[in-house]
């Protein structure tokens, strides 16, 4: 069960690219607190200088500010890592669609970029972020590896690509990779804030302020919502899967479905508000339900999440009460 009691040999450096950001920070704190090495590589577009700072009193912490798009810089921050957590990326599927040119160099060239400087630099295993996105307009549940439908933006086209490249280099350069399909993910230091910020954190806290969030749509949308522990399980299980398992992508998520409306009345009651929302028109490019099936992560990676939505929404909201 969890993460805690892995184990890797010591002297092991993790390389996570995104650190600065939510889950990228997320995985520093979990690795440092394990006693292992980290280096985070961060150009700080939508990453935070302060979870950066968090860490640097930290002996085994290094930062390197620095942008994937550069194969450079990529090659210097895979020098001695063991292992490659791979989580930088522009997200949000609203702006993908407004910047099509941009989501393509940065999300595509720049994990061709750390691929190539990874295998360059004999890393062992390529844990890398990719999205439930990829699933498209598939309207079967739950979403299961292998039946993939058509695109539904330019996020989830970098994705896809991602996944493809990567593919092809375990099977062509030898690079074991793992693809992680992440299902909405919340926690701790997710960004509440901004046009595109995701709907937990950023309802926490309109709700604090006593502001009226507005749900796209009718709130009757369901989402497999995972919280943050169980990536970092996943991630830190990809390391030590083996070499045949590699090459390959799985779903990671808790394996449930939540409706978006009785979160928010969930979330009402837990902060003591009584606020009706606000509803507005749907979101281009969104689809109405996802739910993952986690049986191929369970059995080649050994993943076994141990947070369901509700002990997570309930860490997740004693988090923000404290740091908001
Ligand atoms: N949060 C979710 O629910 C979710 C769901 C599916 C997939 N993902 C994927 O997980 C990863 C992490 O997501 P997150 O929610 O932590 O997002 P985030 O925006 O908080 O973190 C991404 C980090 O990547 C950094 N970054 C972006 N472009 C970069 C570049 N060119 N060079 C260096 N750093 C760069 C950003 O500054 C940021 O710190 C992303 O790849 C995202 O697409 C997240």
């Amino acid at each position: 069960m969890g993460y805690t009691n892995l184990k890797f040999d010591s002297g092991t450096l993790f390389l996570v690219t995104g650190g600065a950001g939510f889950i990228g920070s997320n995985l520093c704190e979990a690795i440092l607190n394990m006693g292992y090495k980290v280096r985070c590589m961060d150009d700080l577009s939508t990453g935070k200088q302060k979870n950066v700072d968090i860490f640097l009193g930290y002996p085994n912490y290094e930062f390197m500010k620095g942008d994937i798009r550069n194969l450079d810089t990529c090659m210097c921050a895979c020098k001695g890592a063991t292992y490659v957590l791979h989580q930088a990326a522009w997200g949000s599927v609203p702006r993908s669609l407004e910047m099509p040119l941009f989501y393509n160099k940065n999300n595509i060239e720049g994990t061709l970029n750390m691929l190539e400087a990874a295998r360059q630099n004999g890393v062992k295993k390529f844990v890398y972020a990719s999205s439930s996105s990829v699933y498209g307009d598939e309207p079967n549940l739950p979403k299961t590896e292998g039946r993939e439908g058509n695109l539904l933006s330019p996020y989830a086209l970098t994705k896809r690509c991602d996944e493809e490249w990567a593919k092809l280099y375990t099977r062509f350069y030898g690079l074991d990779t793992y693809g992680m399909r992440y299902f909405n993910v919340f926690g701790r230091r997710q960004d509440p804030d901004g046009a595109y910020a995701a709907v937990i954190p950023k309802f926490i806290k309109q709700l604090m302020r006593g502001e009226t969030p507005t749900i796209n749509g009718d709130g009757r949308q369901s989402r497999d919502f995972t919280y943050i522990e169980n990536v970092i399980e996943a991630n830190l299980k990809a390391c030590l899967a083996p070499h045949e398992a590699a090459g390959e992508a799985y779903n990671i998520a808790y394996g449930g479905r939540e409706y978006l409306i009785d979160i928010y009345y969930g979330l009402t009651k837990a902060l003591g508000v009584d606020v009706e929302p606000n509803f507005g028109p749907d979101r281009k490019g969104d689809i109405k339900h996802s739910h993952a099936d986690i049986s191929k992560a369970r059995k080649l990676l050994g993943y076994d999440p141990d947070y369901s939505f509700q002990d997570g929404i309930k860490l997740a909201i004693e988090w923000y009460k404290e740091n908001l």
